[in-house]
């Protein structure tokens, strides 16, 4: 098969990564790929929002399956532009990627349905929006109802900053037509947890879950980010929890977006609080998370491909996916001031070094200028470990970690702490 993955972040090189590795793939491309991706793909310089250059390169070259990575170009409507082209695709239509695209969508869906998630408001009004908030009090929530690359969401801690985040959004414009309208919810208390599964319209394959660290310094502090670290599986989802979170939370969402005449297909990744009561929805995203899907991809032990293929062409119903049991963990190296301000275009060496049969070096912002590999990105290495336990995972993690050479590099030295804190205490 010719496969065409679009992205260019540390998702798409552990997803390059796992179909390169396929006895089916016989050519891979990635558009527009990074410095690692270019060990595994053959990267060709289209942007992943270029709908129109991606339809053009996919035609052009026969591609059997465009494996689309982020949110952005899903919800552009890629896959619809591909299918109309006749061109095999990866990954929801614009209509389902609105569970991700529109969180007003999603919560109306999910009231409609009876799934358990945070009570909530819609607003396009300044005034109205703060009269609830006046009337629920704080904690709460407030987000931007369309794609804010992660900045959209606010969890106030008081009335006035809740009042605040509104005034940004719906008065200074701050996420554009992104925040005109806004979604107002129940602050939810729980463990925070993820769970993928793989959707071809109407069957779900359950994957695997993971936990990500998306404060930016140890201890879960400081700004937040896209993600500095994940591992799967997660601890707090017992068997009997992930039989839960399917039951009550992904089988319901996927017969209700059949129903609602936008059947789902590709990847659902639901953010998920574990409470008292059980599991609650916070979000869905309709891809891959990054890091999580690096950590997923170095405990997936069967062939990618034919799973990827068979979500797009609605037979997932035979399919059985076989995994590691151990647990891998994904320590994600950042540029220097990262999530604020960081240079671009520093050297990192040692990378080779790190890798071994456990530990593998996924790129996410990186570009190759004759042999010297240089940081591009915020976010530009992801070292992703397998280990018997999660405090082994860590420590083979950060053992690659500082074999890696990048003075103008950092990263969060306790990925992993709940879990490992849970095995310490756990015996
Ligand atoms: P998001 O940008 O949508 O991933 O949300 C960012 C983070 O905000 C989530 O990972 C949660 O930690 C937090 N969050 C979002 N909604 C809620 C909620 N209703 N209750 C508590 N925390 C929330
Ligand atoms: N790591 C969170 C995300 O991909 O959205």
């Amino acid at each position: 098969m010719k496969v065409l993955v679009v992205g260019s972040g540390g998702r798409e090189h552990a997803l390059c990564w796992a179909i390169a590795a396929s006895p089916l793939c016989e050519k891979l491309w990635c558009a527009p790929g990074n410095a690692g991706i270019a060990q595994d793909a053959e990267c060709v310089a289209i942007g992943a929002e270029d709908l129109d250059g991606i339809v053009a390169f996919a035609r052009e070259h026969a591609v059997d399956l465009v494996v689309v990575g982020p949110e952005g170009p899903l919800v552009l409507g890629l896959v619809d532009r591909l299918n109309d082209a006749g061109i095999r695709a990866f990954g929801p239509s614009a209509a389902a990627a609105r569970l991700e695209g529109s969180k007003g969508f999603m919560k109306d869906l999910c009231a409609a349905h009876g799934i358990p998630t945070a009570a909530y408001g819609r607003f396009t009004d300044a005034a109205a929006a703060k009269a609830f908030v006046r009337e629920r009090g704080a904690p709460i929530v407030v987000k931007a109802d369309g794609l804010a690359a992660g900045k959209g969401v606010v969890v106030a801690e008081s009335v006035a900053e809740a009042e605040a985040a509104i005034d940004d959004a719906l008065v200074a414009n701050r996420f554009g037509d992104a925040g005109a309208e806004l979604v107002v919810e129940e602050f939810l208390e729980g463990e925070e947890a993820s769970y993928f599964a793989l959707v071809d319209g109407k069957t779900v394959l359950p994957l695997a879950s993971a936990q990500d660290h998306k404060r930016v310094g140890d201890g879960d502090t400081g700004p937040n980010t896209g993600g500095m670290g994940a591992y799967s599986p997660a601890p707090v989802m017992t068997p009997e929890m992930e039989a839960r979170v399917l039951d009550e939370i992904v089988h319901p969402l996927v017969a209700a977006m059949t129903e609602a005449g936008c059947p789902f297909k590709g990847v659902v990744f639901a953010g998920l609080m574990i409470g008292e009561s059980g599991p609650k929805l916070i979000e869905i995203n309709v891809r891959f998370g990054d890091p999580e899907c690096q950590t997923l991809m170095m405990r997936l032990r069967s062939d990618l491909l034919p799973a990827l293929v068979a979500s797009a062409d609605g037979a997932l119903a035979h399919l059985d996916l076989r995994w590691h049991p151990e647990t891998a963990l994904c320590v994600v190296m950042a540029a220097n001031g990262y999530p604020g301000d960081y240079a671009k275009g520093t050297e990192i060496r040692g990378l080779d070094a790190a890798a071994s049969d456990d530990v593998t070096v996924f790129h996410a912002g990186t570009k190759r200028e004759a042999e010297r590999i240089l940081a591009t990105g915020g976010r530009v290495l992801g070292v992703t470990a397998l280990g018997a336990s999660v405090a082994e995972a860590q420590a083979r993690a950060y053992a690659a970690v500082d074999r890696i050479d990048w003075p103008d590099g950092f990263c969060r030295r306790d990925i992993g702490w709940r879990a490992v804190a849970r095995e310490t205490a756990g015996g």
